[in-house]
């Protein structure tokens, strides 16, 4: 079985760590063809918009993607790449699985945990204008079918990750009625699963209590913005943006590519972290049944990690992606 897997390769430090990738997965014998397509400023040039039609339409058939980030130019009337791709796809889960790492020392210890975010409304509706000058006007749209899908993906994915807790996070206090369909269609799904334990909490005591200690969450389901912020956070308990992975998950199509941005402080340098966007070819390994060859692949990257010679600027080694890069290949 091979499988055919669109490859986006990105903005800024996007194609040193999708290169990086592709020639890791590629040492390990990895049966994936990829079909290259334009995303992001190399898009706009040839097509004038970030996120063509025939990249939407790659991933359309081959039904799996693999991302580096993208930068959305400033500007000029465009919408987020990421944004369309999220909801042209109906990718609406934002999978993003944080443990620590053997061998990257955080003042926390045995970090596992899984943020997921609804994709595709919230704040980033997209509807935005000017109402009069001086005066903007954004929408945070929530329905209750986005509400209860999402929450059925989580419950299902707990059920099947052996997953015991979910944390419905919100701000009912300030958005009633927004964050309030958000959680009633959690709690109303919830019904159906009386196996696993829920619980919800303000955004903001999240955020606290997951920096004094991330011991106590397991799974956590955040609309759209708290999940790209909370995201973050969580990669800063296990080591940074370079190394925590994420999925974008629709029914039957998905689109794999890590937490981080375009990092243009460093782009073009060569010392990018390639592990973020490794880890995530890793999950989509998992996501299309290829579990030996991720552990394979996550057994070569702990080996590297924890001998401690050889490792990027971020996670306080004097390595660039080359060199770790090649590291893990000899260890394959
Ligand atoms: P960023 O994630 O690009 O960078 C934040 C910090 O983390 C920087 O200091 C950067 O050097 C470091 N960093 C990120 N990834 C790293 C890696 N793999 N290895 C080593 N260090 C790494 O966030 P920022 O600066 O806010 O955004 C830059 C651009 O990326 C913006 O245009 C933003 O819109 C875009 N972006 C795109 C995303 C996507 O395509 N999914 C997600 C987040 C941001």
């Amino acid at each position: 079985m091979r499988y055919r897997v669109t490859l986006l390769k990105g903005d800024g430090i996007g194609p040193e760590v999708t290169g990086a990738t592709v020639k890791i997965l590629a040492a390990a014998g990895a049966p994936i063809d990829w079909e290259e397509a334009p995303a992001g400023l190399e898009a706009v040039e040839k097509y004038g918009v970030p996120m063509p039609e025939v990249t939407m339409e790659s991933i359309r058939k081959t039904r799996l993607g693999l991302k580096g980030p993208l930068m959305t130019p400033k500007g000029r009337g465009f919408r987020s790449a990421n944004v369309s791709l999220r909801k042209e796809l109906d990718l609406y889960v934002g999978l993003r699985p944080v443990k620590s790492i053997p061998g990257i020392v955080t003042p926390y210890k045995d970090v596992d945990l899984v943020v997921l975010r609804e994709n595709t409304e919230g704040l980033y509706s997209g509807i935005e204008h000017e109402v009069t000058p001086g005066t903007v006007l954004t929408l945070k749209v929530s329905t209750r079918r986005a509400g209860e899908r999402i929450a059925k993906w989580a419950f299902e994915y707990a059920r099947n990750a052996g997953r015991r807790l979910i944390h419905c996070c919100h701000k009912v206090p300030v958005m009633p009625l927004a964050d309030g369909a958000f959680l009633d269609a959690f709690r109303s799904i919830g019904d159906q699963y009386p196996f696993i334990e829920k619980a919800d909490m303000p955004m903001d005591s999240l955020a606290f209590s997951m920096a004094q200690d991330p011991d106590p969450f397991d799974v956590l389901l955040l609309q759209n913005l708290y999940g790209d912020i909370l995201s973050d956070q969580a990669a800063g308990l296990v080591g940074g943006l370079g190394v925590v992975p994420g999925a974008n998950i629709g029914d039957g199509i998905a689109v794999f590519e890590a937490v981080h941005g375009t990092a243009p402080d460093i782009a073009g340098k060569g010392i990018a972290n390639p592990l973020a966007v490794l880890n995530s070819a890793l999950l989509m390994l998992q996501y299309v049944g290829e579990h030996k060859l991720a552990d394979r692949i996550e057994r070569a990257v702990f080996d590297v990690l924890e001998s401690g010679k050889v490792r990027t600027g971020d996670l306080g080694g004097t390595s660039n992606t080359a060199e770790f890069t090649e590291a893990i290949i000899d260890k394959l």
